[in-house]
C-alpha cells in the first residue's frame, strides 16, 4: 500500500529493480522488518516500551509499520513539523525529544497536543519550561513535559545536579505533568568500540540516570519514564532497570557508521538503505564514475559509501552529481551502463536528499514511501 502520488514518472509497484532510473534510494523490506523485530524483542526481554524514532525516514506509514511491530509505544519526533506530519497522518502518541522554543511554533505544538491522544515535550531549562508553561496556559491545555538530563554528550540536557530543581519548576507548573527525563546516551558511541565497553559505557551512565532518579524522587516529585538511547546504545542502555523506554532511529536501516562502530552485532546483510547507481564514465581500468554524488549520499560523517556484496571496488570521493569509485583491485571490466549498489554512509540524512523511499522485495518494488517530512526542520 502507498500514500505516494506524483506526476513524475517514477518507480512503480511490482516494477523490477533493474529497471529503475538511478540515483534511487531503495530500503530492502524483509531485512528491515527482521530488524524492526530484532529490536522489538530485545525491548520484550528488557521489559522496556520501544518508541520508534522517525526522524531517521519521516515517514507515516513506516512510522505506523514501526508502532505496530514494536508493540503499540507510540513514535518519537525530533522537529515539530515532523510530529504535526505524523500527527495529521494518524499517529496519536507522540513524544518530541526537542525543545521547543518561540510563541507560534508553541501554540503549534499545543494544536498537535489537542489532535493525539497523547504528546510529551522536552525541557531543559527555566526559560524552555516558563515558554512551554505559558504556551500551555495560553491555549488551556496541560502539556506532558520530559525534562531532558545531560549524561555526557555536552549537547543539550539540564546538567544532572540541577535536574531536581528544574523537575520541582515543572512539578510547580500548573499547565505542565511531568513525566520523566530523558536521558539520551549517545556520548557512549565515542567512549566505546568493543561490546564489554559498550555494555560499561552505557551501564555507567544508567547508574547515573539512576542518581537524577533518586536525587529529583527525593524532592517528592515522581519520575515515570527514563527514555533513551538511540541504535547503538539502546540495547545496551535497556539492561539496567531505571530504563522505562527506548528511542531508536536508525535500527530499521543501519548504514555505515553502524557497520564499522558496531561489527559484532551490524553485519552488510543488516545495513537495509541502499542507493543504486549507474556507470556514468569508464575513464580508464582502474577507476569509473557512478550517478551518485554528495547530493545522493549524506556525507556529514567520515564514511563513504560502502559496495553491497563486493569488496573489490571502492567509494573515494564525491563531488555533487558524481560519485568517484577505485576499481584497480577489481579482476571485472565495467562498462557506461553498469549498475552498482551502495549501503548508504549515514542513513537519517541521506534519506533527508530523497523524495521517495522505494521498498524492494525480491528484486521488485514492493513499496514506495515519501519523505513526507522532508524539510520540515521548523
Ligand atoms: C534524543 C534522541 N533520541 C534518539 C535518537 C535516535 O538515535 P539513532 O539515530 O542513533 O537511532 C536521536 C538521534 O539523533 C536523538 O537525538
Amino acid at each position: 500500500m502507498t500514500t505516494w502520488t506524483s506526476d513524475q514518472m517514477g518507480p512503480r509497484l511490482g516494477e523490477s529493480v533493474d529497471a529503475l532510473e538511478t540515483p534511487v534510494l531503495l530500503a530492502h523490506v524483509d531485512a528491515m522488518e527482521r530488524n524492526i523485530r530484532e529490536y522489538a524483542a530485545v525491548a520484550d526481554q528488557h521489559d522496556v516500551d520501544l518508541r520508534s524514532h522517525v526522524k531517521t525516514h519521516k515517514n507515516a506509514e513506516l512510522a505506523a509499520m514501526e508502532n505496530d511491530l514494536t508493540g503499540d509505544a507510540g513514535i518519537c519526533c525530533q522537529t515539530l513539523g515532523e510530529a504535526e506530519t505524523m500527527a495529521r497522518n494518524g499517529l496519536d502518541d507522540i513524544y518530541l525529544s526537542y525543545q521547543v522554543v518561540g510563541e507560534s511554533k508553541l501554540d503549534r505544538l499545543c494544536w498537535i497536543d489537542g489532535k493525539v491522544d497523547a504528546l510529551a515535550t522536552t525541557v531543559d531549562s527555566d526559560a524552555t519550561v516558563d515558554m512551554l508553561h505559558a504556551a500551555a496556559e495560553r491555549n488551556d491545555r496541560t502539556l506532558h513535559t520530559v525534562l531532558e538530563v545531560d549524561m555526557g554528550l555536552n549537547r543539550t540536557g539540564v546538567a544532572p545536579g540541577d535536574a531536581p530543581a528544574l523537575a520541582q519548576r515543572i512539578a510547580d507548573a500548573d499547565s505542565l505533568a511531568f513525566d520523566g527525563i530523558l536521558a539520551y546516551d549517545a556520548h557512549v558511541k565515542s567512549r566505546a568500540s568493543t561490546e564489554a565497553e559498550f555494555e560499561e559505557e552505557a551501564w555507567a551512565a544508567m547508574e547515573l540516570a539512576q542518581e537524577v532518579v533518586d536525587d529529583i524522587e527525593a524532592t517528592g516529585v515522581p519520575v515515570e519514564e527514563v527514555k533513551v538511547g538511540g541504535t547503538a546504545t539502546s540495547r545496551y542502555s535497556a539492561r539496567h532497570p531505571v530504563v522505562t523506554e527506548i528511542n531508536p532511529g536508525m535500527y530499521p536501516f543501519n548504514d555505515v557508521g553502524e557497520l564499522e562502530l558496531r561489527s559484532w552485532e551490524v553485519s552488510e546483510a543488516d545495513c537495509t538503505a541502499t542507493v543504486l547507481t549507474t556507470v556514468i564514465a569508464v575513464p580508464d581500468d582502474d577507476r569509473l564514475v557512478v550517478d551518485g554524488g554528495s547530493k545522493t549520499f549524506s556525507l556529514d560523517k567520515p564514511q563513504m559509501p560502502v559496495p553491497k556484496h563486493r569488496d573489490d571496488i571502492e567509494y573515494v570521493n564525491a563531488s555533487e552529481e558524481h560519485g568517484w569509485i577505485d576499481t584497480s583491485e577489481a579482476d571485472e571490466t565495467f562498462e557506461v551502463g553498469d549498475r552498482l549498489e551502495f549501503i548508504v554512509p549515514h542513513v537519517c540524512t541521506t534519506i533527508n536528499l530523497h523524495d521517495l523511499i522505494v521498498g524492494v522485495r525480491e528484486a521488485e518494488v514492493a513499496d514506495l514511501w515519501e519523505v513526507q517530512a522532508r524539510g520540515k526542520v521548523r
